[in-house]
């Protein structure tokens, strides 16, 4: 599972390295070698294997790669980052379960979700065990730097429960501002991201002001990332994306899309989608899609990836570390905006 071992000059008093950096796929496939084996116990099976049934799902393993390359932005990868990305991970997954409950989805990963396939009790308990263990990862570390780890880990996890409750309650409110819809997303999902890389860079050993740009450079991304994550609810193609297309549109979501042309849409518009929102017709997703096209969301979704793009672009740039060693990280902002699923 571990990479090829840096080159060292062992006389050098300037202690330079050269090991070598990866990139996201190939970190991806190191992670995903060590990841895909079963994480729970053979007993008691009708919660276990629901609980590996959505891991074997795949996903793009976004987070996990994300403590990898922050780890390697500063250092060889620590052994005990490979414990920290597979928690993580397994978080983000328990995160998933419970979140299909809650948004009452039927598809995940181009398969049903777990509570469509095992019913919603064993769903939420299989949530349950993987966050559970999340922690029996964790405490395999042997780092000094451990208290530092759990605090923000934890910090993160409670983060992420809030903007899902944010994003719940937000389904039954009229109106949404911007601001606080950037907010909900920061909480429920570019916090992750953010503490990921810096959980990532804490095992590189870098000082706290990196750690701080590594995690501004993360949750700007994370913003972007929810921005791409809300037009691909509504405008991805099916035989990609893995989820239900509309999904958010059923369910009254207040996503960027859904704000902005409440905002900019005419007076005739709004009141025909605060209607479809109310009445719920056979032919809503549809309809509300029509109005998106009108408000030109799609310039908007542009628009606002690329601002939080440049912004973590920048704390990227103020990150003290060479910047030919940076461009993974790079590569990996690109993608996760352009991303098709
Ligand atoms: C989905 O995350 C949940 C969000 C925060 C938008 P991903 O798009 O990373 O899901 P997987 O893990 O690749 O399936
Ligand atoms: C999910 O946001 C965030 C978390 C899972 C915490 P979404 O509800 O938009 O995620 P998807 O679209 O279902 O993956
Ligand atoms: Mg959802
Ligand atoms: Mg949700
Ligand atoms: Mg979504």
């Amino acid at each position: 599972m571990k990479p090829e071992r840096c080159f060292r000059f062992p006389f050098s008093i300037f202690h330079f390295q050269l090991y070598t950096m990866h990139s996201f796929s190939a970190l991806s496939a190191i992670f995903e070698t060590g990841f895909n084996t079963r994480h729970f116990p053979g007993h008691t099976a009708t919660l276990y294997d629901p609980a590996q049934y959505i891991l074997q799902l795949g996903g793009k393993r976004v987070r996990p790669v994300a403590v990898l390359m922050g780890n390697e932005l500063f250092d060889e990868i620590h052994p005990d980052a490979y414990h920290v990305a597979t928690a993580i991970e397994l978080f983000h997954n328990f995160t998933l379960i419970h979140d299909d409950i809650m948004d009452k989805a039927p598809v995940r990963r181009g398969l049903p979700t777990v509570h469509t396939k095992f019913g919603n009790s064993t769903a939420l308990l299989a949530g349950d065990v993987m966050f559970v263990k999340c922690y029996e990862y964790l405490n395999k570390l042997k780092v000094t730097s451990f208290h530092k780890i759990l605090q923000l880990f934890n910090t993160t996890a409670a983060q992420v429960c809030e903007g899902q409750q944010l994003d719940m309650d937000f389904e039954k409110t009229d109106t949404v501002s911007f601001d606080e819809y950037v907010n909900m997303i920061t909480l429920k999902t570019s916090v992750l991201l953010a503490a990921s890389l810096q959980l990532g860079a804490i095992l590189g050993g870098t000082g706290e002001g990196n750690q701080q740009h590594i995690y501004e450079f993360g949750k700007n991304l994370g913003i972007a990332f929810q921005v791409q994550d809300d037009y691909l609810d509504a405008f991805g193609d099916p035989a990609t994306f893995g989820k239900q297309v509309g999904g958010d549109i059923i369910a009254n979501k207040k996503t960027f899309l859904m704000i902005h042309a409440l905002e900019v849409a005419d007076a005739t518009s709004k009141e025909a989608l605060q209607q479809l929102m109310i009445e719920n017709p056979a032919d809503k997703v549809e309809k509300v899609l029509q109005v998106f096209r009108d408000c030109n969301v799609n310039g908007w979704a542009n628009e606002l990836k690329e601002k939080y793009l440049q912004t973590a672009l920048q704390h990227l740039e103020d990150i003290a570390v060479v910047s030919k060693r940076k461009e993974p990280l790079k590569e990996l902002a690109l993608y996760l905006i352009q991303r098709n699923r």
